[in-house]
């Protein structure tokens, strides 16, 4: 049951270390590789494809946009993610040599069954990644690899985007292992601190009055946007989704670098927005250029709360309120960054009274198309 939280979405947002932990369970050997038996799928097979195309929907797909920057990144295979009912109707280019990836939690998804069967027709492999043993998706995919989430109650999707994420980083680095590439010192560094992430998520959750308390006193607002840019683009499009859900609040993400392109016409006084910061101590200037769209958007009137890494003093002087989550490389930021946005939506809803596990006019499962 709900194991003393008020809701079963507050519990399975509590849930997250293990779903992550889980997740990593025995696909980690004591030499530091990625050892995925489940994959029935021949490795010469594996070695040969030039091009995976993940789909699904929703906050699956989210999950699906934060895969694409590291599968492209440790495996140097060109990675596209198409909104699963969108696939099929732009008659996309797939055949024997794609690999494509299915996420979803459910496994009963119509839209992403029928986006896998178009690209099974073409002769494409199709890897599910699914957290409901026995469902249709992975009975009808080459290879299904479970998350280990548990049973998701909740409609909006906490536990599950984090679990499927970790999976597609498991994915990633697996292919990257497979196909041997020149990351190999970065992809075996990168499995220590995957390792390390359970404790960090941990850490976030151990924070969350600071941000319950902020949802609670934003139980008014009407409008509430979401920056972030690289990994922190889908991050801020789920914390919207999140939003939109459960609070039925107008809710918009963006990619931060858009901002000048037209979506700074609506910042306005008060208007509150969040910012996903990547790490200081990442590559490029990533950092340095949304802090600069942080001070854009403050000079204009905005209300900004920023999620960033601990340590980082350079947000402060732009920020209404900064959130501070543990130091990880890039990459892996998702795991956490997303964390505050899940417990800020569902502090939020539950002080407008509203019954956040059974939102009006959603279903767990969408299992028509
Ligand atoms: O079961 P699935 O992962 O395939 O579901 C996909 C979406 O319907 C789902 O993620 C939906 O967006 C959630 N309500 C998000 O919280």
């Amino acid at each position: 049951e709900k194991g003393g939280f008020d809701s079963f979405m507050d519990k399975e947002i509590h849930d997250q270390p293990a779903a992550v932990r889980d997740t990593l369970l025995g696909r980690l050997n004591e030499k530091g590789e990625l050892t995925l038996d489940e994959l029935k799928i021949d490795e010469s097979v594996l070695r040969s494809i030039d091009k995976i195309i993940v789909v699904a929907c929703g906050t699956a797909a989210y999950a699906g946009n934060v895969a694409r920057y590291a599968i492209e990144h440790w495996c140097r295979i060109p990675t596209e993610v198409e909104l699963a009912h969108e696939f099929r109707y732009r008659d996309p280019i797939v055949n024997e040599k794609t690999l494509v990836v299915a996420i979803s939690q459910s496994g009963e998804t119509m839209d992403t069954l029928m986006a896998v069967r178009h690209a099974q027709e073409q002769g494409a492999k199709v890897i599910s990644i699914c957290n409901t043993n026995g469902s249709t998706l992975p009975r009808e995919s080459d290879a299904a690899l479970y998350t280990h989430a548990g049973p998701e109650i909740a409609v909006a999707s906490t536990k599950a985007f984090l679990a499927q994420i970790t999976a597609t980083y498991v994915l990633g680095l697996y292919l990257a292992q497979l196909r041997g590439n020149k990351y190999k010192d970065e992809v075996r560094e990168i499995l220590r601190e995957l390792e390390a992430m359970p404790d960090k998520i941990q850490r976030v959750i151990d924070n969350e009055d600071q941000v319950k308390n902020l949802g609670r006193a934003m139980a008014e607002e009407e409008s509430v946007l979401f920056l972030g840019r690289h990994v922190g683009f889908p991050v801020a499009m789920e914390g919207a989704l999140k939003l939109k859900e459960i609070a039925y609040i107008h809710a918009e993400g963006f990619a931060a670098g858009e901002l000048k392109h037209g979506p700074i016409a609506l910042i306005e006084e008060d208007l509150p927005v969040f910012v996903v910061v990547p790490s200081p101590r990442g590559r490029d200037s990533l950092h340095s250029k949304v802090v600069s769209n942080i001070q854009e958007i403050r000079a204009r009137g905005a209300r900004t709360i920023v999620i960033a890494e601990e340590g980082d003093e350079a947000v402060k002087p732009y920020s209404d309120t900064v959130i501070y989550v543990p130091e990880a490389p890039t990459l892996l930021q998702p795991l956490l960054a997303t964390v505050p946005l899940q417990i800020f939506a569902c502090a939020l809803a539950g002080a407008k009274g509203y019954d956040v596990d059974q939102p009006r006019n959603l279903a767990k499962s969408v299992t028509v198309e």
